[in-house]
């Protein structure tokens, strides 16, 4: 995920203070990094990026005394990792410079205009235009250029601006993307994230969305979208460094989990049907998918998902196997899921799909990883870096990525209506809601947690949508808590493994309003009647599984086939809370990788 910095304050350390505080927010993940600064001197704005570290960022840097500057991170979102997509932007006279995170839905219209006008642009980004438009905006007051540009933007954004003409002058924008400001004296601060300036202050203010601030000459003055000024409210932030690169969360899994409403949301905002405009759907009969691990279990959701918006039949297959199987007489598109992009598996599997004259398509979170540059389309999670070993906001945004592609090839397929397409959207558009409602029950899913923390064997079972569930369920118990742990299609457990149970074996059971409902009741039933207790997740307003088990989970109405997302919320945060009370290695489980890159 990105980080923005920027400092003004009466001393000439701005490149120092910006590149320590830069530093701070390494753990973000990043793979290019930059600076811009006022050299009031010379009446310029220096700029300084690069692809690669922030160490490597500073070896070519000369020292330039200045009291106002911006800094970057960047993790590729439009545009390959390199030198020019790096932060600072700059605008054609060179004298504005910009930081942004987030993403600009409307930049290819905005980026025509201004073609038009005659600016030139040397990034692929999406964020180098809005230095343009502030640049149009410009005349002579920073705050109005700055207030009237984001009037034209659609999409997120926390902007820092600098001019050239206003040394001691930083103007900060934020919408849908956090900025937080800070200040100690004379010195004013942004970040994306305190983390970065917990050494300088513990004075912050968080800003809302649709706010506009003013730093200048150690001052701070808020302003609404109206340019009406605004009460700042302080917070007091006692977080020590380390507690605060997790975002004040005891491990990285957890903080990823709780950034789920802002990644899914991020996954919608970022979806370019421009990626798909050469793929061959008309021609193709069925859709074959592949993927390792976690990424195969949100490939299975997909087959559901894709064979019931868009009437095409899908074979998902582990990455793995897939070199070995036979070549099919007709070829089909094939689309590749990897979170990291760089799984050995995987590529393998592209390569022979590839090998034997299949379309691709690739489905990742990393931006010119390996796999975007081998498959024919690809798809972005947009969901920021993931430390935790354990996948799981990548994982609902796979989930997410999957409902969007199968909208889309139902609609170029004539399976859906405009209108269909649009209401089921709307669905969607709900699901960060209702991932949140769920990440405000932690206390509930703690204490079944400690009713199976002692367990040696976990069943999760579902049907249809969440039969992946079941089995993405039982992967991340096993793979944190080291509690064997196995999913079902709940129709099996008949057909072997009801021999286990008995009191000592836990189940939990995934239940959704659709077709498959009554029938998971009684295999619940079943699982009572052998004396295991039932964990049930099922949606706001079942009043029928009460009557088997005391211990149910509830989550927001969802459509059905969207229900995968927050039952993922339910299981995540149970394998989390098994592992923590159990006392495991959270972020990194014995014996894993995070990018398993070899066969
Ligand atoms: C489980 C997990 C792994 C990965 C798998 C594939 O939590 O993270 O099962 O899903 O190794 O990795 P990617 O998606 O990077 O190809």
């Amino acid at each position: 995920m990105c980080g923005i910095v920027g400092y003004t304050g009466e001393s000439l350390e701005a490149e120092e203070i910006l590149l320590d505080a830069l530093k701070r927010l390494e753990y973000r993940g990043y793979d290019s990094a930059g600076i811009a600064l006022i050299d009031e001197g010379e009446g310029v704005v220096e700029v300084f990026k690069r692809a690669g570290s922030i160490e490597e960022l500073k070896q070519g840097l000369p020292p330039v005394k200045s009291k106002t500057g911006i800094s970057h991170t960047r993790w590729a979102t439009h545009g390959v990792p390199n030198d020019v997509n790096a932060h600072p932007h700059t605008d054609c006279s060179g004298k504005i410079a910009l930081v942004h995170n987030g993403i600009i839905e409307n930049y290819k219209a905005l980026k025509e205009r201004l073609i038009a006008e005659g600016h030139q642009f040397s990034s692929d980004t999406d964020s180098e235009i809005i230095a343009h438009i502030v640049e149009e905006n410009y005349h002579g007051n920073l705050l109005d250029a700055v207030m009237k540009t984001v009037e034209e933007l659609k999409g997120s954004w926390a902007i820092l601006v600098i001019h050239a003409e206003h040394p001691g002058e930083i103007v900060a924008a934020r919408h849908e993307s956090p900025l937080v400001l800070g200040k100690k004296f004379d010195k004013v601060f942004a970040a994306s994230d305190p983390t970065a300036l917990l050494k300088y202050t513990d004075q912050f203010i968080f800003m809302e969305d649709g706010q506009i601030a003013h730093l200048k000459d150690g001052t701070i003055a808020l302003y609404d979208l109206k340019g009406k000024e605004v009460e700042p409210i302080w917070q007091r932030i006692t977080w020590s460094v380390e507690d605060a690169e997790k975002g004040g969360f005891e491990h990285y899994m957890l903080k990823e989990i709780y950034e789920q409403p802002s990644t899914i949301h991020q996954c919608l905002q970022g979806w370019d049907e421009g990626a798909l405009s050469e793929l061959n759907i008309e021609g193709t009969r069925s859709i074959t998918i592949v993927a390792c691990g976690t990424s195969y279990h949100a490939g299975l959701v997909g087959k559901y998902v894709i064979e019931t918006f868009a009437g095409l039949p899908v074979t998902v297959e582990t990455a793995s196997e897939y070199r070995y199987s036979s070549p099919k007489d007709f070829s089909s598109l094939h689309i590749f899921i990897s979170q990291s992009g760089e799984t050995a598996d995987t590529l393998a599997a592209l390569r022979e799909a590839k090998r034997r004259g299949n379309e691709t398509l690739a489905i990742t979170n990393v931006m010119g990883s390996t796999i975007t540059r081998e498959a024919h389309h690809t798809l972005y999670l947009r969901a920021g870096p993931e430390i935790g070993v354990a996948a799981t906001k990548t994982f609902t945004s796979q989930v997410v990525i999957l409902y969007l592609l199968a909208l889309y090839i139902g609609k170029r397929r004539g399976k859906l209506l405009s209108e269909e397409v649009e209401g089921t959207l709307r669905e969607i558009k709900h699901l960060p809601r209702a991932v949140e409602a769920i990440l405000s029950k932690e206390e509930e899913i703690r204490n079944l947690a400690e009713m199976i923390k002692e367990a040696t064997s976990i069943f999760y079972i579902g049907r249809f949508v969440n039969y992946p569930s079941a089995l993405e369920g039982a992967l991340k118990m096993k793979e944190i808590s080291y509690i064997h742990a196995e999913g079902y299609p709940a129709g099996e457990l008949k057909h072997g493994p009801l021999a286990l149970l008995d009191s000592s074996l836990p189940v939990v059971a995934i239940l959704t309003d659709d077709h498959t409902y009554d029938k998971m009741l009684s295999n619940i039933g079943e699982v009572s009647a052998r004396g295991s207790p039932v964990i049930a997740i099922t949606e706001e307003g079942d009043r029928e599984v009460v009557k088997y088990t005391e211990h149910v989970l509830y989550y927001p109405k969802v459509m059905p086939i969207l229900s995968p997302v927050p039952v993922a919320i339910y299981t995540q945060l149970l394998a989390y809370w098994t592992a923590r009370l159990r006392g495991c290695e959270i972020d990194k489980p014995r014996n894993l990788a995070k990018s398993v890159t070899v066969e």
